[in-house]
């Protein structure tokens, strides 16, 4: 098998690299372990800043996007029994975020590829790379019981954070940057309309609790609790029960509870690796960095990553120049940097770091003050929500 970009993984960033590659002629195979159903029901987050939804829409894939996905103009924080709203649009020049879910841009985007006739093999899970210092590497992979190599130009590791592709670097080829957090994420996704237009985020001296959505009759909703902590701690009245008094419940205002749907607990982590390329790989999205879904930024980076990868190689194919290819980890880490810090500044400001009413609570809540009292303050968290272009 030969194609010109091996794309290992079929999520957001390896589905829109694919995607964008074809625009301009360029043909790929995109390798997916999972099957078509697996990755198109797997729940994960679900806001768009408005750059990647102008990517989308001009690539051709946000018919459903534009006719389905809820554009939101502000957020609300809410901290000591007060909601507070962020005016994002207003704060930002008439910018805004969407929401919609990642399984549906994932589903959106497998639709197109497949209809255009591209190349998406599931249940193909890539096990080695081989030759990656070469002009013609190969991605060894695994499907239906047999060993097949895949040869190509290029390969493009977008297969996530426990994929295989950033380990077939060899060992100093990249430096990790990495921090965890004393805390995750219990999330839910529930029948049940949601309880606010806007998504809120709730600081609680019980822990942090974020109210999102899917649709009019579909919320989505997290909690924060301990690592170390399963699912069996948490029967649905315990769920619902800490998320009415996280979120505020009481003075006129409750959750429309509703039976859960899906259920899962994230660890948080702040992670990157640099470069983000060795050789003839490039490392684009989850498999090159991770962000505490706190900012809402992962499925916006992984895209933001796979528009810079796909000029880069267009431009290969169209002159021969290799400028923006050595460019690329680079200019991928700018925006990275800014969305890691970001993400662990909203993190740090909105999560219980201790069990007593210390130094950390009372910073939290002064810095919650200002970010909702002074327009100065209030902008700069609305221009990182809903994505700096150069920074
Ligand atoms: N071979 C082939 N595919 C693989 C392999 C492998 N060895 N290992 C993992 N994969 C697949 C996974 O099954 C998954 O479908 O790679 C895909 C990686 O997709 P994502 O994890 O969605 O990563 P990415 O496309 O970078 O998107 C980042 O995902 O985790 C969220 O919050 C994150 O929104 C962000 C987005
Ligand atoms: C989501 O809707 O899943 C969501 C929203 C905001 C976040 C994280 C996840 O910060």
């Amino acid at each position: 098998m030969r194609t010109r970009v091996a794309i290992v993984g079929a999520g957001p960033a390896g589905l829109v690299l694919s995607h964008l590659l074809a625009l301009q002629g360029i043909d790929s195979v995109v390798l997916e372990v999972r099957s078509r159903e697996y990755v198109e029901r797997r729940v994960r987050a679900g806001v768009l800043e408005q750059g990647s939804v102008d990517l989308l829409v001009g690539a051709g894939v946000g018919e459903r996007l534009k006719r389905e996905g809820m554009v939101h103009h502000g957020i609300e924080l809410r901290f000591e029994g007060q909601g507070h709203r962020i005016p994002l649009s207003e704060l930002t020049g008439g910018r805004a975020i969407t929401v919609y879910g990642q399984q549906e841009v994932v589903k959106d985007l497998i639709r197109a590829r497949l209809e255009a006739g591209g190349q998406i093999s599931f249940e193909a899970g890539a096990v080695s790379l081989h030759d990656l210092e070469t002009p013609a590497p190969a991605v060894r992979f695994e499907q239906g019981g047999t060993t097949h190599e895949l040869r190509c130009d290029f390969v493009a590791g977008c297969d996530g954070f426990h994929g295989v592709c950033r380990d077939a670097v060899p060992a100093g080829g990249l430096t990790v940057f990495q921090k965890e957090y004393p805390f995750a994420w219990l999330g839910i996704l529930a029948a049940a309309p949601p309880a606010t237009a806007e998504i809120i985020y709730a600081y609680h001296e019980r822990g942090f609790a974020l109210h999102s959505m899917r649709s009019s009759q579909i919320s989505r909703l997290y909690l924060q609790c301990r690592p170390d902590e399963t699912l069996e701690a948490w029967p649905d009245d315990r769920i619902w029960g800490e998320l009415q008094v996280r979120l505020g419940a009481g003075g006129g205002w409750s959750l429309t509870e509703g039976p859960i749907l899906e259920r899962g607990i994230t660890t948080l982590r702040s992670f990157v690796v640099e470069p983000m390329q060795h050789g003839r790989l490039f490392l684009a999205g989850d498999a090159a960095h991770i962000v505490p879904p706190t900012g809402a930024k992962g499925m916006n980076l992984a895209i933001a990553d796979v528009r810079v990868l796909a000029e880069a190689l267009t431009r290969w194919y169209r002159t021969g120049e290799a400028d923006l290819l050595e460019a690329y980890s680079a200019t991928c880490l700018r925006r990275v940097w800014r969305a890691e810090h970001f993400s662990w500044w909203m993190t740090s400001m909105l999560h219980r770091w201790d069990g007593d009413e210390g130094i950390e609570h009372r910073l939290q809540l002064s810095q919650l003050r200002y970010v909702c009292g002074s327009k100065a303050a209030a902008m700069s968290l609305a221009e990182n929500y809903v994505g700096l272009e150069t920074v």
